[in-house]
């Protein structure tokens, strides 16, 4: 076995350590985890572990969502740079005077978010429990949406709920390009078309799936079609394969020539940096006991109507100062 993947086995050990892997890391990375899964499967396996130490190896947010519902664990993140355009595009101070102009709104805000704007909403929903916990709000309430702005289009449409959307998306789902799609499509009358509910309204029209990663998987899992159009990051390939070695699966072509629908944070992560950070117990996820405490309340409900509990709504906003 490869010397390095024998060190981080021999360091989760030592630790008593739990891997886990996003869909879109490295193959290598999803090989070696223990559960590889879409952010609310990351959230909920990490919550109930019982082990002292997680390293998630996916994007900084979900390490963070992760620390805020168990802050008694330590939580490592192989890079910390391991961004997301969302969280960039939705700076918490801004955030909060969205919010302050909309205070009888019902704030709804994408896992994809940093841990002050999560502290500055009613609720979080990932991409395979939006419909549901959107489903669950008061018909009377208004609803504000942020950040990501493709996915709160695709639930109101969804849904049939009006909704106030944050202007932020995200850098990679906005390059796939409807154009190519069709193109790819006419060569592949046959194929399933999937794609992520990130990507822009002209490319979920030529949709044929629209869902989380785990749903996109389980697509190409139970479906008899031979072929499939995937519009996602290309990291999710690595489980389809597995799954469906028989079909064939194409990589939605982006605008331009460009291969750049990888996700830049995601690939930041290796096999290195795993080791390293299971060594050095670094880099890990720090939050202050205060906003972890409001950021916790939001995903507590997302837990909650995730189950099909019935849940209390709060009946305005309260100023939170971060
Ligand atoms: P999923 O929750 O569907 O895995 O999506 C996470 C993500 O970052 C998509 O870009
Ligand atoms: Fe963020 Fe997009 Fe990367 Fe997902 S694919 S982590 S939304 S930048």
């Amino acid at each position: 076995m490869n010397t390095l993947i024998t060190k981080i086995k021999e360091l989760k050990q030592r630790h008593n350590a739990l891997i886990l892997a996003h869909y879109y890391e490295h193959g290598d990375i999803q090989d070696l985890a223990d559960c590889v899964g879409d952010s609310l499967y990351l959230a909920q396996q990490g919550q109930k572990a019982e082990n002292p130490v997680v390293l998630l190896a996916g994007v900084v947010f979900m390490a963070e969502t992760v620390k805020i519902l168990s802050p008694e664990k330590t939580v490592l993140v192989p890079d910390l740079d391991a961004g997301c355009s969302l969280v960039h595009h939705s700076p918490a101070e801004e955030y909060r005077k969205w919010r302050q102009k909309h205070p009888d709104a019902i704030c709804v805000t994408y896992v994809n978010s940093s841990a002050a704007v999560k502290a500055l909403s009613d609720v979080i929903v990932t991409s395979s429990n939006a419909e549901k916990i959107i489903r669950a709000i008061p018909e009377e309430r208004t609803i504000l949406f942020g950040p990501d702005q493709n996915l709160g289009r695709y639930l109101a449409k969804k849904t049939g709920r009006p909704m106030e959307l944050w202007p932020g998306a995200c850098e990679v789902h906005v390059l796939f390009s409807a154009r190519k799609i069709f193109e790819l499509k006419t060569l592949h009358p046959e194929a399933r078309v999937l794609a992520h509910p990130e990507c822009e309204d002209a490319v979920l029209k030529e949709a044929h799936v629209i869902g989380s990663t785990s749903r996109l998987l389980e697509e190409v899992k139970n479906s008899p079609a031979k072929e499939f159009i995937v519009a996602t990051e290309p990291g999710i390939l690595h489980q389809m394969k597995k799954a469906r070695p028989d079909a064939k699966l194409f990589e939605a072509p982006a605008e331009g020539s460009c291969a750049c629908n990888e996700c830049p944070y995601m690939k930041l992560n290796t096999l290195e940096k795993i080791a390293h950070s299971l060594e050095t117990l670094s880099p890990s996820i720090s939050i202050s006991p205060v906003l972890a405490e409001k950021a916790k309340i939001p995903l507590e409900r997302m837990m909650r109507l995730t189950q099909g509990e019935v849940v209390s709504w709060p009946s305005h906003y309260v100023e939170f100062n971060l």
